[in-house]
This record gives structure tokens, sequence and C-alpha cells, in this order.
């Protein structure tokens, strides 16, 4: 693991765009996949200010979106479709044809995760893979007890999950309560892994995912086991990983 420890926000989406433009210009046709949620805007500003700044060319990469909540338009606000062309694709020379993002409107949920997947496996497999963490370990969203072998796939949203994403949305009714997400075993095959994490409210499950045992109670904990795993924190949290 290669631990990354920075000073501020700025300097956290800072260094993590550098690897991604990095990765771009070594690959141009890089398969990129992306999180979703306040973690990962930052460093998707930084990408649209390399393509304004500099002309770091998309066009040829390719993009898998870790996940999508369940019953809801693309058009929809809370959509992590809208999401992503609010905070990227609209602002960067992308190939509309090169976004793979789940329909969480699909009519058949098994047989759209495994063109996902198969989508993911005709591209070579996913280069580098940006992530999050949930404040309950998970990752995409493979809630606790998901299990390491998991695929893409329907999932029910834990009840913390769905009071964090509540914040967003004007009811607790309209709160989706399942989502489409890669699975753990997807995420593992991503060559190479982001984790980022910002925000003292991140620490705990921080020093649980990264120090503490590889268990499915802590879906992020499988993360120890990627060999090429970079995190990159802010100082808030790296005391608490450090010295275990
Ligand atoms: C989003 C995703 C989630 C988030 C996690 C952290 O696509 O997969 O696992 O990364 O819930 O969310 P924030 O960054 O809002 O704290």
């Amino acid at each position: 693991m290669k631990l990354i420890i920075t000073n501020s926000y700025d300097e956290l989406s800072q260094k993590a765009g550098q690897i991604v433009k990095q990765a771009i210009l070594k690959k141009a046709d890089l398969v990129l996949g992306l999180a979703t949620g306040s973690t990962p805007i930052g460093l998707y500003k930084e990408l649209v200010k390399a393509r304004n700044k500099e002309g770091l060319d998309f066009s040829k990469v390719i993009f898998f979106n870790l996940d999508e909540y369940f019953g809801i338009a693309s058009e929809n606000k809370n959509s992590y479709h809208y999401f992503m062309q609010k905070h990227l694709f609209s602002k960067i020379n992308i190939n509309q044809k090169s976004i793979f993002i789940l329909n969480g409107q699909t009519k058949n949920e098994a047989k759209h995760c495994q063109w996902y997947e198969g989508k993911i496996k005709e591209k070579k497999g996913i280069d580098l893979q940006i992530l999050g963490i949930g404040a309950n370990g998970h990752i995409g969203f493979n809630e606790p007890r998901s299990s390491f072998n998991s695929r893409t796939r329907l999932v029910n949203l834990n009840k913390q999950t769905i009071k964090d994403n509540s914040r967003f949305f004007s009811s607790m009714d309209d709160v989706p309560k399942k989502a489409l997400t890669m699975g753990l075993a997807t995420i593992m095959e991503a060559k190479t892994i982001i984790l980022l994490a910002f925000g003292k409210h991140k620490a705990k499950i921080i020093k649980k995912a990264l120090t503490g045992p590889i268990t499915e109670k802590v879906p992020a904990s499988v993360l120890q086991n990627h060999s090429d795993l970079i995190v990159i924190l802010d100082k808030k949290l790296s005391p608490i990983v450090i010295h275990r």
C-alpha cells in the first residue's frame, strides 16, 4: 500500500488528479473507474482544469462508474448519471459512447449486471479505479457482510447509508433503498486502486479498513489484499493510521 498524506482537501484532490493525469498520458485509452459522493468532486475539478489549461485529452478514455441508485431515472438530479455529467462528463472532451454507468431503471437487473461485467472484460479490465469509503466501510455500495467474491448486482442499502444519503433528498421516503453496484471481486480486479478519504468522520473507519482484520464486516478491508493500492488521506486521518 502506498500512503499519501496531504494537508488539505485541495492537496488531496491535486495528488489524485496528478495520478489520473499521468495514467491518461501513459495510456490514452485508459479504462477509468469512477466514484460519486462528495470526496472525488475536487479530483473531478482537477481533471476539468487539466483539460482546460493543458488540453489533457479524454477522447479515448473509457469510463465505468461504480454504482447507481435503483429505481431512479438517469435525468433525476440525485442519480449518479446526473452527478457525473454535472461534475465531469459535460466539461471534458469525451466520447459519450465510452461512458458506462449502471441503469437504475433496468427491467432485468441480473442480465444488466452481467452485461456490465461483460463490458468491463471486453475493455480488458479497469486500469485505475477511484474509490471513496462510506462511514460503515462500504466501497461502491458493497455494504458490510457483502461477499469478497461478489460481482455487479442489485443490493439493499443499509440504514446508515440511507441516512447518510438522505442529505441530498427532500424527504426520507425519497431516498433510494436499493442500488446497483460493482462487486468487491469486480473492484479488486482493477489494476490500480486509489482510495480517497477526507475528514475526521472517516478516521475510525479508515483505521479499521487499513489496519484492522480483513473481514467482510468491513468491506473496504479487502483492499489490504490489493497489490497496487494508493491511499490518499488528509492529515487529520493519518496519525490514526500510522500509529497502529
Ligand atoms: C459512490 C460510492 C460510495 C462513496 C461513499 C463515500 O459512488 O461508491 O461508496 O464513495 O459512500 O461517500 P462520500 O464521498 O460522499 O463521503
